[in-house]
């Protein structure tokens, strides 16, 4: 894959990021979560005003992943509450584009970013059901710290493995 690069996402991008996790989210949460959770969540995370909010007050960055001219995935982090600590709060290809590497690339230039700014501890969340991602990120070395169930509103709940991964500087 080397056509593929990584770029930060400017406000411009947002728009794309949207349509992009619309389409990777109906692909590939099914048998994961209801189509009723997949529609609530996507309306509450991914609406456009809650992405600008992200960037502009919550110190939240996009990165944003093209193959060729087309945009294929997406990733985001930021810093955490406890000092020295960042989340790992999106990290999505289209399904075409599992499977070859590039989503361990796009999670390694998040940890570099990340680790530039301070960062020696990243954590993420993800589904307890979601085996591919979790077998992505353990490759990728992290480990399962906490088991965790959040009620989202709407009858719906996230139920989630945190893991985490120290960042070696
Ligand atoms: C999670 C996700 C980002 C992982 O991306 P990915 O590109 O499939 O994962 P990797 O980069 O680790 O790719 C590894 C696979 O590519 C293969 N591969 C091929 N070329 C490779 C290369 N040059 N380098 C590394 N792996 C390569 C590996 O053998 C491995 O194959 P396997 O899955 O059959 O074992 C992706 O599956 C995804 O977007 N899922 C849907 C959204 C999602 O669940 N996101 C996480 C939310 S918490």
């Amino acid at each position: 894959m080397s056509d593929a690069r990584i770029r930060p996402a400017t406000e411009e991008d947002l728009p794309a990021i949207v349509r992009l996790a619309g389409v990777i989210w109906r692909a590939h949460y099914p048998g994961i979560i209801s189509p009723t959770q997949i529609e609530f969540m996507l309306a509450r995370m991914y609406a456009l005003d809650t992405l600008r909010e992200e960037i502009h007050a919550k110190s939240i960055r996009y990165e944003c992943l093209f193959v060729g001219e087309e945009s294929v995935g997406f990733a985001s982090y930021g810093p955490a509450e406890k000092p020295g600590v960042f989340k790992l709060h999106k990290l999505y290809l289209l399904p075409a584009c599992h499977g070859r590497g590039l989503g361990s690339r796009l999670l390694r230039h998040c940890e570099d970013a990340a680790r530039t700014l301070g960062a020696r501890r990243l954590i993420l969340s993800v589904n307890k059901r979601n085996t591919k991602a979790i077998a992505a990120y353990q490759r990728n070395g992290y480990t399962v710290a906490e088991s965790v169930c959040v009620d989202i509103g709407g009858g719906f709940v996230m139920d989630d493995f945190v893991m985490t991964k120290e960042l070696v500087p």
